[in-house]
């Protein structure tokens, strides 16, 4: 028996087989755990084992220090006897329904090789897409089978009108349609929304930080932040491989404006002759003094590296009163 407790004090009992991983199980007994990829990269289904012992299966999705502190992939674990497992959120954090139905391409902006952003009609769902920023959505490339998860890049909106900024790879299913084959009007497959990543109750100093396409759902925090007229300082660090791929600096900026205590850092780790910020890593901007003595919550989109260099850099200064909301984002093509 697993037993599965959520940061709410729910809990909920549920069987499992031998060969079932933890999630396999859960899924099977209607139990939610949010989760993504499904195959140990992502760390989405994080889940805190208190007691009981288990096998971890595949562990990419974890740090060292995770691995060490009994944490584990549901997508990957195996109990092998009774268990407890913990998650940090509320049993009801994927509560916002499943929305699932057909919606219409409107664009694809290319913004470089490596980057688009993809905007959606959704208005003829039939219901609204309610969803907390930070929180992703599912598309199914058209003409395959193949579901490709996307942060939104804004807060939820009664039309659902939705855009997302997409991590183009050289080859992959959703990269290949955008590249070549999207048009206006295409029928795209979409269902919503999930994901454990999402906007706190800010009762502290907040800082957002995006690597890449990971800015969509820090986009998406910041505006509910600036929405709710947010009292806190905010510091949003954004970072970009090359100096093409930076996107929405339009849309930062009216964040900025919009929101007095929202501060700007932006970052190109490649030297280029064409941007005149700030050059290198985003952890090479991060200053301490901007940390509040590490009494901040920090919301961390990126690629799993970036996530790892970050959390190494607190860690390094010992800042360990930094609550660390992080999703490791794994493009898939
Ligand atoms: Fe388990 Fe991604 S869903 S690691």
């Amino acid at each position: 028996k697993i037993t599965v407790r959520y940061s709410d004090g729910t809990e909920k009992r549920l069987s499992v087989s031998e060969d079932q991983t933890i999630l396999e199980a859960a899924e099977a007994s209607g139990v939610p755990i949010v989760n993504e990829c499904q195959s140990g990269i992502c760390g989405t289904c994080v889940g805190n084992c208190t007691s009981g012992s288990y096998e971890l299966g595949r562990t990419e999705g974890l740090s060292e220090q995770e691995r060490s502190t009994r944490k584990l992939l549901a997508c990957q674990a195996r109990v092998r006897s009774d268990c407890v497992i913990e998650l940090a959120y509320p049993a009801n954090a994927n509560a916002a329904r499943l929305v699932a139905g057909e919606a219409m391409l409107e664009s694809v902006e290319l913004v470089s090789n490596s980057t688009a952003i993809l905007r959606i009609d959704a208005s003829n769902l039939g219901e609204k897409l309610s969803y907390q920023p930070g929180q992703f959505a599912q598309l199914m490339v058209p003409g395959t089978g193949l579901w490709r998860s996307y942060s939104y890049a804004h807060v939820a909106n009664d039309e659902n009108r939705l855009e997302f900024i997409i991590r183009l790879l050289p080859q992959g299913a959703m990269s290949d349609y955008l590249r070549l084959r999207a048009r206006a009007g295409d029928r795209i497959q979409l269902r919503g929304s999930k994901g454990r990543f999402y906007l706190r109750e800010a009762t502290r100093p907040v800082v957002l930080m995006a690597g890449g396409t990971g800015l969509s759902a820090i986009l998406a925090i910041a505006e509910q932040l600036s929405r709710d007229g947010c009292t806190q300082p905010v510091h949003l660090y954004y970072g970009v491989s090359r100096y093409e791929d930076l996107c929405k600096l339009d849309a930062l900026k009216k964040l900025g404006d919009a929101c007095p205590g929202l501060a700007l850092h932006t970052v190109v780790a490649e030297p280029d002759p064409r941007w005149k910020g700030a050059t290198g890593l985003i952890t090479d901007l991060l200053d301490v003094g901007d940390l509040n003595g590490g009494d901040v919550d920090v919301y961390l989109c990126g690629p799993p590296a970036m996530v790892e260099a970050v959390r190494r850099w607190f860690d390094a200064r010992g800042m360990h009163n930094i609550t660390l909301y992080y999703e490791k984002f794994v493009p898939t093509g």
